[in-house]
């Protein structure tokens, strides 16, 4: 069978046919075949040694999740007799693309991807498509291109959601008389999740901003001026102390912050630290539960994080992963036949990345307060306490 590639791209798998050379099980995808290249004659064989190999592109180091799902992937994918390719993008777009690029090059029968920018990679998965391999798109959907086969995540909108729901019973609202005052932290623009976070919060608040029982003192509502790039926490933190010296000189009150998730709380955390003058506890909400975040919470400095258990997503992503490179073409049946101790729906509408809906397996995400902490994390074990202080174990 012969397929046509770009003569870069070419370039690539020639060198990686050179430096490449484990094996493990076989994969139908990994048939020996012939590759010509677009405008020349030259001929090069694609790698034909009988390994199964994932690529697994994570967006940053940065976070901890990010770390922690690249290792449960790796490990499981590793177990199943796969090769992996690991890569973290440091967070910038064209590393990602490189990372993918080497993958693909390095004889990748399936991309699992999570974007640093979800509209960045049309190209480079086009050039995967072009050679059968398919791809995952993993916690974060991939924008603009065909070349995107599943989305496996949890349900984005209901986190948004949950920190909402937590504003609304904590501050009492639908019983105060007086308004209450709340600003917000929102995501990465260029992650299409930090969307759906922020229109869950604001669809489940909009009852009270329109009513007048919640108030935002620095108007600052929408989705892109309330963003925060990169996730970053000193980001998030800048913005927030500019928005408490700007709006809530002494004797002001704030209430609440509705923070995306961890990164971002911990950065308004510091700056209502440094910069707030009231004397009342503001809620903050956040998304993760990162140790940082867990030990905050336990201090009482954050309010709530939504927790998503990322093994289960990974899970499912490995799940998937195996019956996409067995030939199949699984949907909701996966769910069925895999018999898991946790809740995945099957969604074939939500997900529409402006070419086509990508079918996604979704998790349920939970609320996570001082009130149910012990229950949830530590009693499960996902949490434990020694002598050093906290160790997610994740198990
Ligand atoms: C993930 C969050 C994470 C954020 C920042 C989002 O796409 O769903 O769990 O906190 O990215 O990395």
């Amino acid at each position: 069978m012969k397929n046509i590639l770009k003569p870069a791209l070419t370039g690539i798998l020639i060198l990686a046919l050179i430096i490449c050379g484990c094996s493990s099980s076989s994969s139908p995808s990994d048939t020996a075949e012939n590759i010509e290249s677009e405008g020349t004659k030259e001929v090069v064989q694609r790698a034909d040694d009988g390994r199964t190999v994932v690529g697994i592109s994570m967006p940053d180091r940065l976070l901890e999740r990010w770390n922690r799902d690249g290792a449960y992937l790796r490990k499981q994918f590793e177990s199943a007799d796969c090769e992996v390719m690991l890569k973290y993008a440091n967070n910038l777009i064209d590393t990602q693309i490189a990372d993918i690029r080497e993958m693909i090059a390095g004889g990748a029968d399936l991309l699992v991807i999570t974007a640093v920018d979800g509209a960045a990679l049309s190209t480079v998965l086009e050039e995967a498509a072009s050679l059968g391999i398919k791809v995952i798109a993993y916690d974060r959907l991939i924008m603009g291109t065909d070349a995107v086969d599943y989305y496996v995540s949890f349900d984005n909108y209901m986190v948004g959601v949950l920190q909402a729901e937590y504003v609304i019973s904590t501050l009492e609202l639908k019983l105060t008389a007086k308004p209450r005052y709340i600003e917000f932290v929102t995501g990465d623009p260029v992650d299409n999740n930090a969307r759906y976070f922020y229109q869950g919060a604001m669809d489940t608040l909009k009852p009270y901003l329109d009513n007048g029982k919640l108030e935002v003192p620095s108007s600052q509502t929408e989705f892109y001026e309330t963003s925060t790039a990169q996730w970053s926490t000193d980001i998030a933190q800048q913005r927030f102390q500019i928005i408490l010296s700007s709006y809530y000189p002494v004797g002001t009150r704030l209430d609440a912050v509705l923070c995306a998730n961890d990164s971002t709380a911990l950065g308004a955390a510091r700056a209502l630290q440094s910069d707030y003058k009231g004397k009342n506890k503001v809620i903050v909400t956040g998304q993760d539960g990162d140790i940082a975040n867990i030990y905050n919470i336990l201090d009482g400095v954050q309010s709530m994080t939504v927790y998503k258990h990322l093994e289960q997503e990974s899970v499912v992503t490995v799940a998937l992963g195996k019956d996409i490179i067995s030939g199949n073409t699984p949907g909701e049946d996966l769910i069925s036949k895999s018999h898991w101790d946790f809740d995945c729906s099957y969604d074939t509408q939500q997900y529409n990345n402006g070419n086509r809906v990508v079918p996604s397996y979704l998790l349920s995400p939970i609320a996570i307060t001082s009130d149910n902490i012990e229950k949830e994390l530590f009693e499960t074990g996902i949490y434990k306490r020694n002598s050093s202080g906290l160790i997610y174990t994740g198990e």
